[in-house]
């Protein structure tokens, strides 16, 4: 098996617009330990962190490490300091507010809208956004009555991040462990990426997109397949329509992951720092890091040229030009490489799909010949590689597009045509993100 090279980048290095304020809300939890690693990301991104801890988070962790890592005191009751109004102060003040961990019991309160305490409190009153990451054991989390405090929470336009799967406070494991802190904080930072900066800090209203409380997966740029140390087979993507497809889908809510294969350090720093980037070089990094990204996916969209084949011996040390045999034109001496076939990770994720249910987008780059043109091509390839859209690129086709900078049909798994569009990448981005939505939403 190939070896899987990939690296993270560090989420949320940068504040997008400037220091935002952010309520931790930490609830009674054993992961309660973890909230203090969530503060201090926040603090390195620039962010101001106050943190209000629930009577039994504080069994759980101590107020003075929170106090010490956020470099605020820690608030705890309504009635600490009566004469501040402290739950309105501190609502009025957040423009996010985030409660990891969040228990079943603190899901409950927030959904029957109880203030009995200044997490609660402060979270009727705020007009910020409220993420809400859960931790709680597996029963707790599956059963209906927490179930359905979900999904009342999230019509409501709260987010709260799906829990991770593994091992439990004790000897069993399942569902319902806090994501990692770098996960919450990507998630809270793609919600505070939406809600543009104001002055006194309350929400300007706009951050219920689409995709909120959605994971999209999106690979961009080209892989390059290695022949010798020195020199490898690559193709001429940019990778700016995976750029711009992650920017959408950021747009519209989702917490994002890119897999970029050689994309330019200029386009990957443009993105917002909510994007989680991993690299992957080639088809085999790229087959590993998308599917493993893809875990907890709703929509996974391969915009990636993926190399269909490499090299079947990569040499140790540098070719030699006069090891080469056989000879060549102009009395040059000639080379052959041997290929074989990459895996093709959108036909995998099609019919082995790394989540059930989850959405598999496409592209197709065609240039239509005597067989037929660029529909008639791309039609057979939607029906062959069975993605529920595949956007084909028609550019410089007799589709009547005309001259613009990018121009797709896109196509369900029957080859039918849904939508086309044309115009910069960005548009044909949204267009595709308005579409993956439109089918998460059964629409
Ligand atoms: N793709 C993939 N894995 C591969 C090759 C392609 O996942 N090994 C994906 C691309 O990311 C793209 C889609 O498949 O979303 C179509 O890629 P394209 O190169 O147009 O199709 P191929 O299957 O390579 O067909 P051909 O080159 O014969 O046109």
């Amino acid at each position: 098996m190939d070896e899987l090279h990939t690296a993270v980048s560090p989420c949320a290095a940068t504040a997008s617009e400037g220091p935002r304020r952010v309520v931790v809300g930490v609830s009674g939890s054993i992961a309660a330990y973890k909230a203090p690693f969530v503060v201090r990301l926040l603090r390195q991104a620039g962010h101001e962190v106050k943190v209000v801890a629930t009577e039994s988070a504080l069994r759980f962790i101590g107020a003075p490490a929170l106090a010490a890592v956020s470099g605020q005191a820690v608030s705890t009751g309504v009635f600490d300091d009566p004469a501040a109004v402290e739950h309105v102060a501190v609502a009025e003040r957040a423009e996010l507010v985030l409660v990891a961990p969040a228990s079943a019991d603190l899901l409950a309160r927030v959904r029957a809208g109880r203030a009995d305490d200044l997490l609660t409190a402060t979270i009727l009153t705020s007009q910020a956004p409220v993420v809400l990451a859960p931790a709680m054991h597996t029963q707790m989390w599956l059963n209906p009555a927490t179930q359905d405090n979900v999904a009342v929470l999230r019509e409501r336009g709260l987010t709260v991040i799906e829990p991770d799967s593994g091992r439990l406070t004790g000897k069993d494991s399942g569902v319902g462990r806090l994501p990692e802190p770098e996960q919450i904080v990507s998630e809270a930072l793609a919600v505070l990426d939406r809600v543009p900066g104001t002055k006194d800090g309350a929400r300007a209203g706009e951050y219920g997109g689409v995709l909120t409380g959605r994971h999209v997966v999106v690979s961009a740029g080209g892989t390059r397949e290695p022949i010798d140390p020195v020199r490898y087979l690559g193709n001429r993507s940019s990778g700016r329509q995976g750029c711009a497809l992650a920017v959408a889908a950021v747009e519209q809510g989702a917490r994002v992951t890119l897999v970029q294969a050689h994309v330019a350090s200029e386009l990957l720093e443009a993105l917002p720092p909510s994007v989680t980037v991993v690299s992957a070089g080639t088809a085999h990094d790229m087959l590993h890091a998308v599917r493993e990204a893809a875990r907890d996916a709703d929509a996974v969209i391969m915009a990636a040229a993926v190399a269909d084949f490499r090299p079947v011996t990569v040499a140790a040390t540098k070719i030699k030009k006069q090891a080469s045999a056989g000879a060549g034109l102009d009395g040059e001496p000639a080379m052959s490489i041997e290929l074989t076939a990459n895996p093709d990770i959108l036909t995998g994720l099609v019919t082995n799909p790394p989540r059930v249910g989850q959405i598999v987008v496409g592209f197709a780059a065609e240039t239509g010949d005597d067989d037929g043109d660029v529909f008639f091509h791309g039609a057979a390839k939607a029906r062959r590689k069975g993605a529920h859209l595949l956007a084909v690129n028609a550019v410089g086709e007799d589709l009547g597009f005309g001259d613009v900078p990018n121009a797709v049909v896109v196509l369900d798994a029957q080859g039918s045509e849904v939508a086309r569009g044309q115009g910069s990448k960005m548009e044909v981005a949204r267009l595709l993100i308005d579409l993956t939505a439109g089918l998460l939403h059964g629409s």
